[in-house]
């Protein structure tokens, strides 16, 4: 199999590492990839959305199968413009991405597929937002409608708050045609989790269960960023409530959406929180999160590729998998400056010392190589993974990795895992 992995992140290089171990595999190639891919693939120099180009080079290199990781190629159509070249891609259509893509499409969704959500509204109008708003009162959540990056979410402990957030969204433009509407849904309290399926349109396999750490801070302090940092499996989603979870959340809308005529194939990610009347759904994603895709992986037993060609082929029915009873972990290092502006360009030294403790394993982001040596060259830019019997275990040996690595210039939350870890 000829397989071309799309996207340049943590998390793609991921997928190469679990994808170069398969017999299956004969040739890989990551676009536009990172330091780190380029040792198990052939980076090639083409954006995750210049979707002419990607076609041209798998049609080119008679590629069997491609993967995207990020989101926005899905949106942007990459898996119907590969089918329109007879291409397998393991990843929704742009139809059946919009569940990632907007907001309104996964509350209505879920309204007709009777999975439990926050209850919910959508406005195009903002002195309806803020009377809504003025008669639910606070806590209440401000979403902007569109794809926003992580930064269209305000959950608003007042109402001046959320009032802010709908003059930024919607009438200072301030996210640009994402924020013109915006969804304003009650406050869910309780653990937040998320949990991971491979979808072949009809049947759909559950991957395990992670949680992130969105805050850029120790004690989940700081702005929001694409995740510091991530542990497989979360004890706050036991196997019983998992299960529960794929029955009454994650099948139900794969159901609905085959319903619809836009079956969903790939990744699905389902956020959910724990409340006390069970698990909601707070968002999906049609993709594997980075960097929950890291510590998913490494707990993989069974060879992934098979597994994305019978996701793309319809076939998962009768498929299984088979992971290894360990706990991993995933400490991401960041540039300086993260989650704003990332200092670029500083050398990274010492990953052969952190990939040599027993147990961990390193996997790129933001990197390049420039004449021999490695530089950071954006915000994520490594994430230490570990895996172990336990969840210590596991964190303490990727500690001892991220203290092996010589880079001044980089930072990583001290207290990934605290959750499991202390109980809370
Ligand atoms: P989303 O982009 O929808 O995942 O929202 C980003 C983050 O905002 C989530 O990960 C939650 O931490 C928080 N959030 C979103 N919706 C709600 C809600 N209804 N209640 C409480 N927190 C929420
Ligand atoms: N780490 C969260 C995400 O990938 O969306």
């Amino acid at each position: 199999m000829r397989v071309l992995v799309v996207g340049s992140g943590g998390r793609e290089h991921a997928l190469c590492w679990a994808l170069a171990a398969s017999p299956l595999l004969t040739r890989l190639w990551c676009a536009p990839g990172n330091a780190g891919t380029a040792e198990l693939a052939e980076n090639v120099p083409i954006g995750v959305l210049d979707i002419p180009a990607l076609v041209r080079f798998a049609t080119d290199n008679a590629v069997d199968l491609v993967v995207p990781g990020p989101e926005a190629p899905l949106v942007a159509g990459i898996t119907d413009a590969m089918g329109e070249a007879g291409i397998a891609c393991c990843g929704p259509s742009a139809a059946a991405a919009r569940i990632e893509g907007s907001k309104s499409f996964t509350k209505e969704l879920c309204d007709a597929a009777g999975v439990p959500t926050a209850l919910w509204e959508r406005f195009d109008d903002a002195q309806a937002a803020r009377d809504f708003v003025r008669r639910r009162g606070a806590p209440i959540v401000v979403k902007a409608d569109g794809l926003a990056g992580g930064k269209g979410v305000v959950v608003a402990a007042s109402v001046a708050e959320a009032e802010a957030a709908i003059a930024e969204f919607m009438e200072q433009g301030r996210l640009g045609a994402a924020g013109r509407s915006v969804v304003i849904e009650e406050c869910l309290i309780g653990e937040e989790v998320s949990l991971f399926a491979l979808c072949d349109g009809t049947t759909a396999l559950a991957l395990g269960s992670a949680q992130d750490h969105k805050r850029v801070g120790d004690g989940d302090t700081g702005p929001n960023t694409g995740g510091m940092g991530a542990y497989s499996p979360t004890p706050a989603l036991s196997d019983e409530l998992a299960e529960a979870a794929m029955e009454r959340v994650v099948r139900p809308v794969l159901a609905e959406l085959s319903n619809q005529g836009t079956p969903f194939r790939g990744i699905l990610f389902a956020g959910l929180m724990m409340t006390s009347e069970g698990g909601k759904l707070i968002e999906f994603n049609a993709r594997f999160g980075d960097p929950e895709c890291q510590a998913l992986l490494l707990r993989l037993q069974s060879d992934l590729l098979p597994a994305l060609l019978a996701a793309c082929d319809g076939d998962l029915a009768h498929f299984s998998l088979q992971w290894r009873d360990e706990a991993a972990i995933a400490v991401v290092m960041a540039a300086r400056g993260y989650p704003g502006a990332p200092v670029k360009g500083t050398a990274i030294r010492g990953l052969d010392r952190a990939a040599a403790v027993p147990g961990v394993t390193v996997f790129h982001a933001g990197t390049e190589r420039l004449d021999g040596q490695l530089v950071a060259n954006g915000g994520r830019v490594l994430t230490v993974c570990a895996t172990g019997p336990d969840l210590r275990t596991a964190r303490d040996a990727a500690y001892r990795a991220v203290a092996a690595i010589d880079w001044p210039e980089g930072f990583c939350r001290h207290d990934i895992g605290w959750r499991a870890l202390t109980g809370a």
